[in-house]
């Protein structure tokens, strides 16, 4: 067979999940992008070829994520019999198990470029469900797919995602610091439960915090990124945390938080005030005095998930 039928090029972005106060629920997608050159081969060779951010440390073969996902798409599509190998070339700008979703823009890839090269069998939310699944939760997986900012809710296994872009100009200053950090542990260390006053207090955060991007109201988002369910658990895993998030505040961004499961730091302001190379500075030097080396990113809201750029 032609192998050009059998091949698609996706582009997916980076994304921050939880946003402070909405642990997995909230994400948003960013202008960090992971490229998936994809063919379906009908032979079983899995060929794994990848350039770029963290290239080394990406799985060869079958345990590869990203052929797990077209795997998983294949089967739900009743094609596995046709399609048992691929060629996955990937072109990664984002870092590994630092929380910016690299493994949901693997999964996602996968997913988008398979469903591509067979005709297109499932829409989005198809391709959210099949994610979902593969990830664990929806907060990474869902901004992906569609872009911009994505509150997302679980019920009896099934996911419910709202995708809208904010009507503020944001800027996404991300401080990468030069370590990694697996969410598994990350997860370890949260409590089992919580009290109704931190409840409480993410809930009515998290509510402004939608409302805020929805409606334009910069004067509120300075309440709105504060969270007591996760990042005073996980602090102790992030050193100079704290100090990072007062830095940023202090050079004028709206609020910060971990991004994801960390190890990154995300703080948010306003395109309009031109602050974000301040912050970005006030944010590596506030790692630096803890000894931790890191850089910073700076990023918009990307709008359009995952696209394809070419059959
Ligand atoms: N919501 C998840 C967490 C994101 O914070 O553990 C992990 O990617």
């Amino acid at each position: 067979m032609d192998n050009k039928k059998n091949r698609a090029r996706v582009r997916v972005p980076g994304t921050s999940a939880n946003c402070g106060p909405g642990f997995d629920c909230l994400g948003l997608a960013t202008t960090i992008y992971n490229y998936l050159d994809l063919t379906l081969l009908k032979s079983s060779k899995v060929i794994v070829e990848s350039t770029g951010e963290d290239a080394d440390k990406i799985p060869r073969g079958r345990r590869n994520l990203t052929w797990q996902a077209v795997r998983r798409l294949l089967q739900e599509v009743g094609r596995e019999d046709e399609f048992k190998g691929a060629i996955i070339r990937m072109k990664n700008n984002v870092p590994i198990s630092r929380g910016l979703g690299s493994s949901s823009t693997a999964i996602v890839a996968g997913l988008t470029a398979a469903n591509e090269i067979l005709g297109s069998p499932l829409n989005r939310h198809g391709l959210l469900k099949l994610a979902t699944e593969l990830e664990g939760h929806p907060d990474n997986v869902a901004p992906a797919i569609f872009g911009g900012f994505t509150v997302s809710v679980m019920d009896k296994g099934e996911v419910q995602t709202f995708s809208f872009l904010p009507r503020i100009k944001l800027k996404l200053i991300v401080a990468v610091p030069d370590f990694e950090l697996s969410t598994q542990l990350a997860r370890k260390v949260l409590p089992k439960n919580v009290s109704m006053k931190d409840a409480i207090f993410n809930v009515s955060r998290a509510s402004m915090l939608i409302a805020a991007l929805v409606e334009g109201r910069e004067d509120l988002l300075p309440l709105a990124f504060d969270d007591a369910l996760h990042q005073p658990y996980r602090k102790k895993l992030v050193p100079g945390m704290t100090e990072v998030f007062e830095a940023a505040k202090a050079a004028g961004a709206f609020g910060s938080a971990i991004s994801g499961a960390g190890s990154c730091l995300i703080a948010f302001t306003s395109a309009r005030t031109q602050l974000e190379e301040k912050i970005s500075s006030a944010m590596v030097e506030a790692f630096a005095a803890h000894n931790i080396n890191s850089k910073a990113l700076i990023l918009d809201v990307d709008k359009q998930g995952a696209k394809i750029i070419r059959r």
